[in-house]
């Protein structure tokens, strides 16, 4: 992500109070905004700006149409004897109530491709496909919109022609599937266009072909409601073929539709997330037309009655009853009333510039101090939105290797009585539920925002500022300074548990630094190497709740700890992988009285390479819910790190160069979770 700095936006105005103005600007208001002078609109197009916005909760859905552009000029060239409307996308802010349309796409300044598709994803709106607006031949052009920056961009253009197709956008992505070809051939083909990578994927293909069908996407599923084949023109069907996101599979679904009768721009998603005509959602929705969904509110385009006006109208659609129609005031020119076509050919979508509909849950997960606990806990049937990870984050079957193992280290037989070791560890992990069954006010005491000290720490998932997909977690995360800090500090249900276990740890942590020294060639473990090696640790309490769908999210991403080592103590559960050679992951099993070892990037950096950080992640549970409790062993702040002198006295080139280690730590907590690419951070690039 590029990084700006925000300085003073506002003469004579602190920094800080400038910047708060600029955020609660409207984005309605942004484009005269960054028109006052360059820092301004950097900042206005700025993707941290929107970040800062969306975070703040200054962001919102808008709705966006396409309607007749009323006075426009008629394209030149257009056939003679006809005089075709001219479409342009308009953009409704339900919030600041105001209306504008968008700048014409590049490619056609005079109007838009008539029935060109809308999708919307990440923030951007998607226009695909239609005809030329001047030879009416089919097009398959691809237009995206980006609402921060106000720009248009031509994307990769459909792998092959095609008019009245679904479209439904998912996860970054946008589905097409049905219509018709060049020669009205229905189609049961369908494709995938990925927005950041600019690529299309062909789909499996459908159970038979659907023109003129509708896509909607209803959970994790792109629904293609009815159609007819070639040959039936006109004759819709009463099935729909639904596409599972994951595992990316075509179902047909019997009896989804009323036979005959047309499902273009009528479907949608009801309160019970459930397929839905619009006209049927209330007996007061006499409104037959369109609908444009805003998470728990609907926008309505028609009539209420046949022959009467075209008028817009706002429902809610909470759960139990839906609410009256509200009508909105719409300006003369948006209002499309004194053209029919406006109506049969009007698409829309509603554009997350926003999030709106997910502002309820990041409230209550991050800021009630519910955590991902309390969301697991009630009962939800669906994995909500922002925490659905890309696909290749995943770990599915095919990507484990099977009968892999791990070198166990066994407690039990270190020093000191088993029965006491092993008390120790129940102690902990008991300590450890404990606090997470405390009542949310209570956790809430420990938020970054409240928390007494930044060495005590609740939170959930890993950056939720820098992640673009939230990871399924809670945690507790404490840094070690002192027993009287610990004392003070550490909330009191898991303290003493925990330091227990800390200092029963210590006997462990040295007998391993010493035998990885000893490897290294360093002899002794002196005060300077003790500091670098193990000068501070922090000990984390992590949860992992039950989730709706362990199939489309993860506990942690992938990463390595930026550390000397990790000494990890599991429950019975299951869930972390390591990486194996090629794209492989092996499974770390739970094994009573076992703690798992990670070496981190900080030790590989001072062994100069010859220890590897693993790179590993942890995956959630469908039916149980998973601690761990890591103690990460690690450089002091203040240390500068660097592969050892003893590394390197044979004449060994350094790999890696001097670094701060926090710095190190700032770089790896700055972003999401990314693999093993933190310790490039220290690398010396050969130039
Ligand atoms: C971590 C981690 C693994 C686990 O906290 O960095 O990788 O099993 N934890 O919880
Ligand atoms: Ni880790």
């Amino acid at each position: 992500m590029e990084r700006t700095e925000f300085t003073e936006f506002i003469p004579s105005l602190p920094q800080e109070l400038g910047l708060e103005c600029m955020t609660r600007l409207p984005y309605m208001a942004h484009r005269v905004a960054s028109r006052v002078c360059k820092q301004w609109r950097e900042l206005l197009e700025s993707k941290d700006f929107y970040y800062r916005r969306k975070k703040l909760r200054y962001t919102h859905k808008v709705a966006c149409l396409v309607q007749a552009v009323h006075g426009a000029d008629v394209p030149q060239g257009s056939k003679p004897g006809s005089s075709p409307p001219s479409f342009g996308i308009t953009v409704f802010d339900s919030v600041s109530q105001t209306w504008q349309r968008l700048d014409p796409v590049p490619k056609y300044p005079g109007g838009l491709p008539l029935f060109c598709q809308l999708a919307s994803c990440d923030g951007k709106l998607v226009v695909m496909g239609g005809w030329d607006p001047v030879s009416y031949e089919q097009v398959s052009h691809v237009f995206v919109y980006d609402f921060p920056t106000r720009m248009w961009r031509e994307g990769k253009e459909m792998p092959s022609k095609r008019s009245f197709f679904a479209i439904g956008a998912y996860s970054g992505r946008v589905y097409v599937a049905g219509g018709h070809d060049e020669n009205k051939n229905a189609l049961k083909t369908g494709w995938v266009y990925d927005l950041s990578k600019d690529e299309w994927a062909e789909l499996s293909q459908m159970s038979q072909e659907r023109d003129e069908c509708e896509g909607v996407v209803i959970g994790d599923e792109f629904w293609v409601v009815s159609g007819y084949r070639t040959d039936n023109q006109g004759e819709f069907e009463e099935s729909a073929e639904v596409y599972e996101f994951r595992p990316g599979q075509w179902r047909r679904v019997e009896e989804a539709w009323v036979p005959g009768r047309c499902p273009r721009s009528c479907v949608g998603a009801g309160k019970d997330g459930k397929l839905t005509r619009w006209a049927d959602l209330d007996p007061e929705v006499r409104v037959a037309g369109r609908g444009i969904m805003f998470g728990s509110r609907v926008m309505f385009i028609g009539s209420e009655n046949p022959g009467s006006p075209q008028g817009f109208y706002m429902v809610e659609m909470k759960d139990g009853q839906n609410g009256r129609l509200e009508k909105i005031n719409v300006p003369e020119e948006f209002s499309g009333g004194d053209m029919p076509q406006a109506q049969a050919m009007a698409q829309t979508t509603a554009v997350l510039i926003n999030h709106s509909s997910s502002d309820a849950i990041t409230d209550f997960v991050l800021k009630q101090g519910n955590g991902v606990k309390g969301l697991s806990e009630t009962g939800l049937k669906n994995l909500p939105k922002q925490y659905i990870q890309p696909l290749e984050e995943i770990i599915s079957e095919d990507k484990i290797m099977p009968q892999a193992s791990i070198p166990i280290i066994d407690m039990l037989e270190l020093d000191g009585p088993a029965a006491e070791e092993s008390v120790l560890l129940q102690n902990v992990k008991e300590a450890t539920h404990r606090f997470f069954r405390l009542p949310a006010e209570e956790k809430r005491k420990y938020l970054k925002e409240f928390s007494p000290s930044n060495n005590v720490r609740f939170g959930t998932s890993f950056s939720p500022e820098a992640e673009k997909a939230l990871e399924w977690k809670d945690y507790l995360s404490l840094f070690y300074v002192s027993e009287d800090e610990a004392s003070a500090l550490w909330p009191s249900v898991c303290r003493d548990q925990v330091l227990d276990y800390m200092r029963r740890s210590e006997t462990v942590i040295r007998r391993l630094l010493d035998v990885l020294m000893k490897n290294l060639k360093v002899i002794e473990i002196d005060g300077t190497k003790e500091s670098l090696l193990m000068g501070s640790k922090r000990i984390n309490l992590n949860y992992y709740p039950t989730c709706p769908k362990p199939e489309l999210t993860v506990g942690i991403g992938r990463h390595s700890d930026v550390l000397t080592l990790t000494v990890l103590l599991q429950d019975g559960i299951g869930g972390l992988y390591v990486r194996g050679d090629d794209d492989y992951w092996i499974h770390v099993p739970p094994v009573d009285g076992s703690l798992v070892i990670n070496v981190g990037d900080a030790l590989q950096i001072m062994s100069n390479g010859r220890y590897k950080s693993v790179e590993h992640c942890v995956m959630t549970d469908g039916s149980k819910n998973r601690i761990s409790i890591p103690i990460f062993i690690n450089p002091r702040p203040s240390d500068k790190i660097s592969p050892l002198r003893e590394v390197l006295a044979s004449g060994e080139k350094a790999v890696y160069k001097e670094v701060l280690y926090s710095d190190y730590v700032k770089h790896f907590f700055r972003k999401a979770h990314d693999g093993k690419k933190t310790v490039d951070f220290a690398k010396i690039r050969l130039t």
